[in-house]
């Protein structure tokens, strides 16, 4: 199993979404409280960069806060519109919205038992609302949001042209989308080159691959201590996996440069 959650974007594309949706009932079904609230591999600042401050309730997720912070703090998301595609169990989301007080932040999930993880426990963060919706067919009107942001979601994608050619519809005029994301070396062109296809300029790039491995490293106790005490004994190998603890083919990948990890400003272009 812990095999097929290492690649299951490799495997055909009928077969991805499936899995993927059954993974997040299954870990949406072993934590349905209020524990793990993000499912991405966290960023650690290097060479003695200042780190963001965070309120004590916000401290046991700072390596997933901080890939969020990473994404978004070049640019002024204060009283903007803000769609998250891929938002998962809401974290992000909820982080956002608190920290650099948007005017409004939707959080948009494939996953229907993600969004209702979502509506439960962050009903009282004002101006954040969650709802179900495929990243490749998004449910809103043109030209509706100042900022798109993805994290760690766009790899899963059956049709990333498509992804791509409906942020660009959903945004304003002079939008951004800001993601971040896992690829191997071998396919960033073809990525790079979807991206500009579809109507982007790429005005940052950055190679963060240090940063996640660095990450990864220092929260590894705690994703080890989570999966053992949430997750049946049966499933533990394939959760560690999916979750990057030290030891795992996830983190070796990371660790060797076999995956790399790279964060984007894409700004719309006039087409
Ligand atoms: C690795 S998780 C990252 C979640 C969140 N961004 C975070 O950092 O915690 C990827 C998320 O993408 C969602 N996803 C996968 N395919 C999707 C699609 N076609 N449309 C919308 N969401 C999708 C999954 O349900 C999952 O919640």
């Amino acid at each position: 199993m812990s095999k097929i959650i290492e690649k299951y974007a490799e495997l055909p594309k009928l077969f991805r979404k499936p899995l993927w949706q059954w993974w997040h009932k299954k870990m949406n079904k072993y934590d349905s409280g209020n524990i793990a609230n993000f499912m991405n591999y966290g960023f650690e600042y290097l060479n003695g960069d200042v780190r963001i401050q965070l309120k004590e309730q916000d401290e046991t997720d700072r390596y997933c806060i901080q890939l969020y912070d990473h994404v978004v703090n070049k640019v002024d998301l204060k009283g903007k519109d803000v769609l998250e595609v891929g938002a998962g169990r809401g974290g992000g989301a909820s982080y956002i919205t608190r920290y650099y007080e948007p005017k409004s932040y939707i959080g948009m999930d494939i996953t229907q038992s993600s969004i209702d993880f979502c509506n439960k426990h962050y009903k009282d963060v004002d101006g954040l609302t969650f709802t179900c919706g495929n990243a490749e067919k998004l449910p809103f009107d043109d030209s509706l949001f100042d900022f798109v942001v993805n994290v760690e979601s766009a790899r899963c994608y059956n049709d990333q042209v498509a992804f791509f050619n409906e942020v660009f519809r959903v945004l304003k005029p002079d939008g951004k989308l800001l993601l971040a994301d896992m690829i191997y070396p071998a396919e960033m062109d073809n990525f790079r080159s979807i991206i500009n296809q579809s109507g982007f300029n790429i005005t940052q790039e950055t190679n963060i691959s240090q940063n996640v491995v660095s990450a990864l490293e220092k929260d590894s106790e705690r994703r080890e201590n989570l999966i053992d005490t949430k997750i049946p004994k049966f499933m533990r190998k394939s959760f560690k996996t999916f979750a990057g603890t030290l030891g795992t083919s996830r983190y070796n990948n990371f660790a060797t440069g076999i995956f790399q990890y790279l964060s984007f400003v894409l700004e719309k272009q006039k087409k």
